[in-house]
């Protein structure tokens, strides 16, 4: 799931800027360090002491990272757990000097590629119902609200619930699978 770096095309022809696009791919343990200080500085939960550690070195708990990076730079990073065919999003962190620049758009849409391949019909998530900015993003990317979750919050406050398709993926990564076309993931 890498893209390729290039340059802007405005309607004038090529600008001098360069635009980096992220690299996605699931973690492994040796990101849990660059994880972990993400989460420390721009994640308002908190996952216990050792759980990232842990959660990256056994798969078989099924807790899947997501990391998006700049040049070699953990830009931010998604949590995900597949449940027989829904894919719950956990957790979505940007680094705040890299925000607005898509970089959790591209977490997500490697999430729902992700969630296809997993064979997964939706992905769920719950978001503080005050976090405008996030929800502007699930909005963005196909996410409707399903419910709303009363003081889901340790703080108290609330939570919505959303939820969007993976139907399209998961036909895709069928019919893939079908025809023997190469898999992204192994
Ligand atoms: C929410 C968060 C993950 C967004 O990351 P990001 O990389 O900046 O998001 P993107 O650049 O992919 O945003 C894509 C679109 O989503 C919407 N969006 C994202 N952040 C927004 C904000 N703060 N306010 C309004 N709209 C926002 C915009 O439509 C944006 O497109 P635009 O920049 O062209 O206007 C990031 O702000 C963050 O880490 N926040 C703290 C942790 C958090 O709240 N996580 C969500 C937990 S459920």
């Amino acid at each position: 799931m890498s893209a390729p770096e290039g340059t802007r095309r405005s309607s004038g022809g090529f600008e001098e800027e360069r635009i980096i696009l992220p690299t996605v791919a699931l973690c492994s343990s040796g990101d849990a360090g660059d994880i972990r200080v993400l989460e420390e500085l721009f994640s308002s939960v908190r996952w216990g002491s050792g759980v990232i550690e842990r959660e990256l070195a056994e798969p078989g708990l099924g807790v899947l990272y997501l990391g998006a990076r700049l040049s070699r730079r953990l830009a931010g990073y998604a949590v995900l757990r597949a449940d027989s065919d829904r894919l719950h999003l956990l957790n979505l962190v940007v680094d705040e000097r890299y925000r607005r620049r898509g970089i959790a758009s591209s977490l997500l849409l490697g999430a729902f590629e992700l969630g296809g391949y997993l064979g997964c019909s939706n992905i769920r998530l719950v978001t503080q119902a005050t976090n405008s900015g996030a929800i502007a993003l699930y909005e963005e990317l196909g996410f409707s609200n399903v419910t709303s979750r009363g003081r889901y919050y340790r703080d108290g406050s609330d939570g919505i619930e959303m939820e969007r398709s993976l139907k399209d993926e998961a036909q895709w990564w069928k019919e893939a699978n079908a025809s023997g076309r190469r898999r992204f993931f192994s």
